[in-house]
């Protein structure tokens, strides 16, 4: 089964101590900080839309591109559901083909990790680059090093909801610097509960190969952050935001 088929509707629930108003405050932050008033955005990687239909209402124009279907229709349902004007679009970021020129692309909430070849990532960040207008600006962030080979790897997560059950054990490949996740997920479905099994893998990148593919893709003005805040990042920071300007 793919990856955010049926997890995608655990997703938000798994999400829901998260609070996106605040994340997206943030990336506000990063506007006023670089002087910039992005009209015309992509979020690559949107998923359920967390992020970008709140950014919608705030006013922005928003293409949310993610390669989840389910992860889309659930996206489409929330926009609608609050009034929210959203070009949702089914692509694969590695193969990014979007309209039009943008002033701001944004990858929230670790895409970038499920880019787990380091060719494709490149890929990645050239087409990032090739959609932006000049000055405009990439924002991503990353789950680290730390956290995947830390935190995350070899450890099991299980939590139990009336509605659905899951399980989710992470294995550490330090060979390939990939944290493979086995997600076993209970779904209730009339008085039975449904079993599903995806497998995600996110590849533990070090900040220097991040940097040295944004610099190979045409970007020179590059800064990282400890997340939700603009200090540097620490050796035990978690998650790590890449601001790049073309
Ligand atoms: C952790 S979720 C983040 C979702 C959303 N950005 C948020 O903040 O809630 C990662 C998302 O990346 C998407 N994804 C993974 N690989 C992708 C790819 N190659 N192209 C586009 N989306 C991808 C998944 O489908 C999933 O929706």
């Amino acid at each position: 089964m793919n990856s955010y088929s049926a997890f995608a509707y655990v997703y938000d629930q798994l999400m829901e101590d998260v609070d996106y108003e605040n994340w997206v405050d943030y990336i506000e932050e990063i506007f006023k900080k670089y002087e910039v008033r992005p009209q015309n955005i992509a979020e690559l990687a949107c998923g359920t839309g967390n992020v970008t239909n709140i950014l919608a209402k705030r006013g922005y124009n928003l293409i949310g591109v993610d390669i989840s279907e389910d992860m889309l229709f659930l996206a489409q349902e929330k926009a609608r559901d609050v009034g929210a004007e959203v070009i949702y679009l089914n692509h694969d970021m590695r193969e990014l083909s979007l309209p039009s020129e943008l002033d701001n692309i944004l990858c929230i909430c670790d895409g970038i990790n499920y880019i787990v070849d380091e060719k494709d990532l490149l890929k990645v960040f050239q087409s990032v680059y090739n959609h932006l207008k000049n000055e405009g600006l990439f924002i991503f962030d990353i789950s680290s090093y730390y956290k995947l080979s830390n935190i995350l790897g070899n450890n099991t997560y299980a939590e139990n909801f009336q509605e659905v059950s899951y399980i989710w054990e992470n294995y550490f490949d330090e060979e390939r610097s990939v944290c493979d996740f086995d997600l076993t997920i209970f779904s209730k479905e009339g008085t039975m509960y449904k079993k599903y099994e995806e497998s995600h893998s996110q590849k533990a990148y070090r900040e220097n190969e991040i940097v040295e593919n944004l610099k190979s893709a045409g970007f020179n003005k590059i800064e990282r952050f400890e997340a939700f805040t603009f200090d540097k990042p620490g050796d035990e920071s978690e998650r790590i935001y890449f601001i790049c300007q073309r």
